[in-house]
């Protein structure tokens, strides 16, 4: 059997009618940028996640560098102001930062659920710390509560990356603003809930941030050729927000299907040389983005999968603080982060996955011996 790790064309096939109809219908519309399909994708997504307000921009990165830049105006962050951010993420949270002139202060992640380690946040705040960066990594939600009261008790600002986690009020029962001042995604093409290409955007309740940050990614005009502040170029496409509406009325489903392939896989996996993700429980804590296992023998395990034609990825190989771009960084030590990036690997998991094909990989799996 072949399995690539993630097949788009067998995602997007899954709703290929409404798709069409969705792409064909902005085409024949004349209106690629801005406009009711805009308008109403932003609507849907503010309501989706129980924000006030949804601004959408050209992709996730955008849409941090936005959260960012508007609350360090608002705020009057001085340049060279930390940020705490989870230690395990991918690269854009760290560069968002660095975009805006602040400095990221990486804070390692828990070995349970492999998102910041609340109980080390408070050693890291001082004088110039001026927010932290939660990351909901691999799908699964950060403990915002705690977070929140961190960051409530020290004057500090939350924004989130929600970049890998779609619409966590649908599996939560909790509304991703409420512990936030804002919380950015991202819909590259292999997210949960996908695009077609780039796209993005920031949730908030902040009225004055919302307004901002769509100036700013509006090349800082509110009015056609009155530029208020500098700003960006940074849209969503029409094309884009008119097929995630479509995506956005299947995701409840799309996400159970996820923790359900989530589910066999913890069932099936019975390998003492692969562990479980979060230990084999909790299956209804996430959204299942990526579902990784851990594994000392990693690059033996990719390469045996491999040979059976079944297609993984590494999420991520090198960490943020370790990589050449932020050499300032390259010192620290964070080791439970490290020792993620030394042993994950990220199986098939998406809503074409059959259960044929999930058994196959759980077989091949098991019969790894390295
Ligand atoms: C955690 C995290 N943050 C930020 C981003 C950046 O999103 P984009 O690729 O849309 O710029 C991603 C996307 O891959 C991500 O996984």
């Amino acid at each position: 059997m072949n399995i690539p790790f993630l097949d788009l064309g067998n995602v997007n096939g899954l709703l290929q009618t409404e798709i069409e109809q969705a792409a064909l219908r902005v085409i024949r519309s004349g209106q690629y940028l801005y406009g009711d399909e805009i308008q109403n994708f932003e609507q849907q997504w503010a309501a989706a996640n129980g924000a006030a307000y949804c601004v959408s921009t050209a992709n996730g990165l955008d849409a941090l560098t936005a959260a960012l830049h508007c609350l360090k105006a608002l705020c009057h962050w001085p340049d060279g102001s930390e940020v705490i951010v989870s230690a395990h993420t991918f690269i854009a949270s760290f560069e968002a930062i660095t975009r805006c002139n602040l400095k990221p202060v990486p804070c390692d992640v828990t070995p349970h659920d492999y998102n910041i380690d609340c109980n080390k946040i408070t050693a890291l705040i001082n004088a110039n710390t001026v927010a932290i960066m939660p990351v909901h990594i691999y799908g699964r939600p950060c403990d915002m509560p705690t977070i929140k009261a961190i960051a409530d008790h020290h004057n500090l600002r939350i924004i989130t990356d929600s970049c890998q986690m779609h619409r966590q009020s649908s599996i939560f029962n909790f509304q991703s603003s409420i512990n936030s001042d804002v919380t950015a995604f991202s819909f590259y093409p292999a997210k949960n809930m996908g695009a077609f290409g780039d796209a993005g955007c920031l949730v908030t309740d902040n009225n004055e941030l919302a307004d901002l940050a769509r100036a700013y990614c509006n090349y800082g005009a509110t009015v056609k050729y009155h530029h208020e502040i500098k700003g960006i170029n940074s849209r969503m496409d029409s094309v884009q927000a008119a097929i995630l509406s479509v995506k956005l009325s299947h995701l409840d489903e799309q996400n159970k299907l996820r923790q359900a392939q989530a589910l066999r896989y913890n069932q099936g996996i019975s390998n003492p040389l692969v562990s479980l993700p979060y230990g084999g429980q909790d299956v209804d804590q996430s959204c299942w983005h990526v579902y990784p296992v851990f594994c000392d023998k990693r690059q033996q395990l990719q390469q045996w999968l491999s040979s059976h034609g079944v297609g993984s990825i590494i999420h991520y190989p090198i960490p943020p603080h370790k990589q050449k771009a932020y050499a300032e960084l390259n010192d620290l030590t964070l080791p439970v982060t490290e020792h993620i990036c030394n042993t994950e690997l990220s199986l098939p998991l998406n809503p074409a996955l059959t259960a044929e094909q999930q058994d196959y990989i759980i077989d091949v799996l098991n019969k790894f011996t390295a």
